[in-house]
């Protein structure tokens, strides 16, 4: 029997109802998994989306066919995390790197991303989630970034659980960005040198509202940052799966949390 407590609710007996809508939650309510303390719940997760290719391929189907099974993936994933109680979800949908692959695959890629905005924004706006996206989305096409700003504007009053996503995001952009900031306002008088701090430079950071990254789950087996939220993830518990991403659902997820609540955090400490 699922034993997650949820960080906002009383006990398990909470559990969320099930609703034909969100298999994903069926399905990790369905699953043993150790409890989880609300105490070790991971405040925020992020999530290096990675495998959907290699999921393709030993289906001997194009990549396109993995990318959209990762977007199914992103819908029971993000509905559980939010029946977990977990305040941010980020995932790297689109690293700035990503240009690099044959357009008809970025094509593919805003394609799925249109669609999961035009299907998927109601149940967002009704779960009260507050929909973010980090990075320069601002390169894309006028109607996605159009899309992109009118989702976001939405669910902007929304209280409860965010989702960010990351599009044409790269940690050291990022980051290049906050040192021009910086400077721009030293050069201005705004602010001295000795005046810039870790506090100054999170709250240039694109995830400024989000809360400390607490995991981040890289999946397919696979590694390395990539190029993501290298800053933020300074204290992160680090969590690599084999799992391909089209493969990784709600009870995976449940697992990541459950393995996050054995770790020891010292944040430097003893
Ligand atoms: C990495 O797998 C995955 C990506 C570059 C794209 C991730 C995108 C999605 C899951 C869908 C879009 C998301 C939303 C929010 C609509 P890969 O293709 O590099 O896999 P491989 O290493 O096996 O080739």
């Amino acid at each position: 029997m699922w034993r997650l407590v949820p960080r906002k609710r009383k006990s398990s007996a909470s559990e969320p109802e099930a609703d034909p809508r969100r298999n994903g939650v069926v399905k990790v309510a369905a699953r043993a998994i150790p409890e989880i303390e609300a105490s070790v719940l991971p405040r925020h997760v992020a999530i290096i989306m990675d495998g959907n290719g290699r999921w393709a391929k030993k289906r001997h189907l194009p990549r396109i066919a993995g990318h959209r099974q990762g977007v199914e993936a992103v819908r029971r994933v993000s509905r559980a995390a939010r029946a977990m109680g977990i305040e941010a979800l980020t995932l790297y949908a689109f690293s700035s790197e990503n240009w690099r692959r044959p357009e008809e695959e970025v094509g593919d890629l805003m394609g799925l991303l249109r669609h999961f905005i035009r299907s998927d924004l109601d149940e967002l706006a009704e779960d009260n989630v507050r929909l973010k996206v980090i990075g320069d989305y601002r390169r894309f096409s006028p109607d996605l970034v159009e899309m992109i700003d009118g989702a976001m504007a939405r669910t902007a009053a929304n209280t409860g659980p965010l989702l960010a996503i990351a599009l044409n995001y790269g940690s050291q952009a990022e980051l290049v960005g906050v040192a021009r900031e910086m400077a721009r306002r030293v050069r201005d008088g705004e602010m001295a040198i000795d005046e810039i701090d870790a506090g100054g430079i999170e709250g240039l950071l694109d995830t400024h509202e989000l809360p400390p990254l607490d995991l981040l789950i890289r999946t397919s087996g696979e590694q390395r940052l990539s190029n993501f939220l290298l800053w933020q993830a300074a204290y992160a518990e680090l969590l690599f799966v084999d799992t391909l991403w089209p493969d990784f659902d709600g009870e995976a997820l449940a697992e990541a949390v459950a393995a996050f609540g054995r770790r020891q955090r010292r944040f430097g400490g003893l």
